[in-house]
This record gives C-alpha cells, structure tokens and sequence, in this order.
C-alpha cells in the first residue's frame, strides 16, 4: 500500500516523532511512504516528497515539522474535495496518516465519510482535543510555560512588581492551569470561568497588604471577562483579539490580554505591573521525553490502525493505554478544563 502522511495546523513538539513512528512502522510492514507537504494544501497542490528510513533519521528530537503545516480547509476551497480524491488516484496513494487538531482531523473525518481510507493522530499544545486524555506538544508547552513563569518570579520579587503571563490554548485553559499550579501562580485565568477586575485587584491588594510585594497573573489568551464588567454587555463575556481577521476554519486570532490586564490592574491598585506574552515560544524547540514516547506510541498505533484497515478512527491516549476512537467522536466537541481542577488552582489564590 502506498500510504501518504500529512501534518496541518499550528506546528507542536513532538510532529516529527509521529511521522518517524509512522514510517518506521508503515514500512517494516511493507509499505511504501509519502510524505504530504504542508497539510491538506499538499494534496491540492500535489506536493509530494518520498519518505524512506533516511529522510526520517535523526528527527526524533526536533521539532516543528518536516513535513511543513498550513491552516488550508480544503472545504473552503473550489471542488477541494473532489480535488484531494483526484489527485490521491493521480498520484497512487491509497491511504492516508492525518496528523493534527481539531480542524485536520475535522476534515479527515469528513474525508472518510466521503470514502477516504484515513487514520488521525491527535496533536496540538492546546490539549483540547476530546477522546484523549492528553495530546503530544502539551506537556512539552507546560514545561517551557512553568519555566518562564519560575523565571518571571524572580524578577518579579526583586522589582516588587505584578507580572502578568499570557499563554496560548485558545478556548480552553489547559496550558494556564497545569503551568499556573506547576509555578504557584496568584492568580490563574481560563477561558472556563469569566473573570472580574474587581476580583482580581482585591485578591492581590489583599495579598499585597499582608506582607506579600509581587505577584504572579496567569492570563490563558482565550480568557474573558464577566459579563457584568464587559461594556458590550457580551454575554458570554468579550475575547481580546489581537486581528479580527479570521482563518480558513474560522478562528480568530488571540493574543494581547495579557496587556490590557497588566494596564487595568496598575490602574487599580497602584502596583507596579508589567506584561510577559509567551506567544510561539511555547510551541517551538524540541519536545520533552513524555510528548516523545507518547508521539511515538501514536504513531505506532495509527500505522496499526492502517494494517488492520481499521479507517475513520484516531488513536488516543485513555489513562496510559493507546485505543482507538472515531474520529467523528474525537472532534465533536472541544475538551475544556474541569472546573474542580481550578478550585485546586484557587487553594493558592492570593
Ligand atoms: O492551536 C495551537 C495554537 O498555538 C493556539 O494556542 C494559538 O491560539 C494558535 O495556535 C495560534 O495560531 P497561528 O499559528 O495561526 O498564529
């Protein structure tokens, strides 16, 4: 069979592991590989390159990926469907290795439902994908998040001065919380539970005033204000876009809350704020032991997904077994943070 593998959305820790895992695996079962350049766009555009032991030698470690990503939702495009279809025939490949979060695998599933033979391997920093406990790159962006945030606190105390740090994971907190709790935040903020100004500025006057001179705010860029603070009277409370521009499958892009929250709370408190975006360096660099040998055993199973043609399911973690789930199942609904998970954050509040 000749199996063609494809990473899409934004780049994660942990893509070449999969694709290494794949091929390693496709081919000690005797089939013939191809690597799919820059996600879906690849197979519009045909843009193909053989994978073969050498071209995935030595990528264990690095990261982003070989293969190259894009945002492209091939259902946005004229005929892309039929396109895709075509050009797999065209070019002989028999199945597919989807790589990726919410939006590619969206369009795998959809694929399959339209009689392509396709397998998903869950991927993204933002650990919001449902039917599996974690994805690979979460850990890794944890990591890299808990270790700014040990460093801003050093700064932070020696300038008696609040720090407010902006991670990603879009509309869930799973990056907020796990490095808030990993690097004692004061305060952490999630997309899971609007927040207030006056809330926050009496945690951290309160905190201040009983011999306390810093602070730590971990602001999740998709958090939102209450309701009854938001001037647009928003009901679900506004998001801080940094573009109003919008992507293939949708999205905005966010990012910037982290400033108009440090703006607000010097305002209010009189304490000295200042701002740290995190932004892509969560994403870039190599990626922690975990999210390898879990991109490994992911792309291990997907391959035996593939021999037992075994089509329109994603491989997920399930405590600490690998199973298969559908990929319809899997990119149903976004997985949000618990909140019982944020009253353990709050124990530390303040
Ligand atoms: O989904 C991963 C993610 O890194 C989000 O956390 C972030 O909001 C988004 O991608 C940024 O996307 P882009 O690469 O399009 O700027």
């Amino acid at each position: 069979m000749k199996l063609g593998v494809l990473t899409g959305g934004g780049d994660c820790p942990g893509l070449n592991a999969v694709i290494r895992a794949v091929v390693r695996k496709s081919m000690q079962s005797g089939h013939e590989m191809v690597g799919i350049r820059a996600g879906w766009k690849g197979l519009l555009d045909k843009n193909f390159l053989t994978l073969d032991r050498e071209s995935v030698s030595g990528i264990l470690h690095r990261g982003g990926t070989i293969l190259g990503t894009s945002r492209t939702n091939i259902y946005k495009e004229k005929d892309g469907e039929a396109t895709v279809i075509k050009n797999m025939l065209e070019a002989h490949i028999d199945a597919l290795v989807a790589i990726g979060g919410e939006d590619t695998l969206g369009i795998a599933s959809k694929l399959f439902k339209a009689g392509v033979k396709v397998v998903g391997v869950p991927k993204t920093i933002d650990n919001d994908l449902s039917a599996t406990d974690f994805t690979f790159g979460f850990d890794t962006a944890v990591n890299i998040a808990t270790e700014a945030i040990d460093r801003l606190h050093t700064t932070a105390e020696s300038h008696n001065r609040v720090i407010v740090v902006e991670v990603m994971g879009r509309h869930a907190g799973w990056i907020a919380i796990y490095s808030g709790i990993a690097g004692g935040a004061d305060i952490i903020l999630i997309p899971e539970k609007p927040f207030s100004f006056d809330n926050i500025c009496k945690i951290l006057t309160k905190r201040h005033s009983s011999g306390r001179d810093f602070s730590i705010v971990v602001v999740s860029e998709g958090a939102k204000l209450q309701a009854e603070e938001n001037q647009d009277q928003d009901k679900d409370g506004s998001l801080i876009l940094s573009s109003m521009k919008k992507d293939s499958f949708g999205h905005v892009r966010l990012g910037g809350i982290g400033y108009i929250l440090a703006d607000e709370i010097e305002k209010r408190t009189g304490f000295e704020t200042r701002a740290s975006v995190l932004g892509y360096i969560q994403r870039g660099g190599t990626p922690t032991a975990f999210d390898r040998v879990l991109a490994t055993r992911f792309g291990v199973f997907a391959s035996e997904l593939v021999e037992k043609g075994d089509w329109g399911k994603m491989a997920a973690l399930k405590g600490n077994e690998i199973v298969a789930v559908s990929l319809e199942e899997a990119v149903s609904q976004i997985k949000t943070v618990d909140v019982k998970l944020l009253d353990v954050a709050e124990t530390f509040f303040g």
